[in-house]
């Protein structure tokens, strides 16, 4: 996709999600990036649940990104892409990796 630098992977994935905020229907202003965010999450978590690979694909907050997507999609003013996830069925099965690092946890006070 010419709108996206990093999404060679949606030449070969079998569909994609394009996730972003309508901000006609926000109940408060300005939190539509996290909402998106967390409806990723939760599409992300289903597709691993249902057995298929995905990656999360950056638009938001990118302008050129953003312009190339609403573009290519005609997408009104109002409805801002958030991101692309490529979905498919993966190739190859990788290894869990333990990223969790108990020194970025703060208790109480930073
Ligand atoms: C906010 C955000 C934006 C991302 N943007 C891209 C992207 O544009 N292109 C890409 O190949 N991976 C991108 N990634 C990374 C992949 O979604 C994925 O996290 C990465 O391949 C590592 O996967 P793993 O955590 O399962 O090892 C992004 C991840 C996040 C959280």
């Amino acid at each position: 996709m010419k709108a996206h630098p990093y999404a060679h992977m949606l030449s070969t994935a079998d569909c994609a999600i394009i996730v972003c905020g309508d901000t006609r229907r926000e109940m408060a202003s300005g939190y539509w990036p996290g909402d998106c965010g967390a409806a990723t999450q939760n599409i992300l978590l289903a597709a691993t649940d249902m057995g298929l690979g995905s990656v999360w694909l950056g638009v938001y907050p990118t302008q050129e990104r953003m312009q190339g997507v609403a573009e290519v999609l005609g997408l009104p003013k109002e409805v801002l892409p958030f991101n692309i996830i490529a979905l498919g069925y993966p190739d190859e099965k990788k290894e869990d990796v333990d990223r969790f690092d108990p020194a970025k946890v703060h208790y109480e006070k930073w």
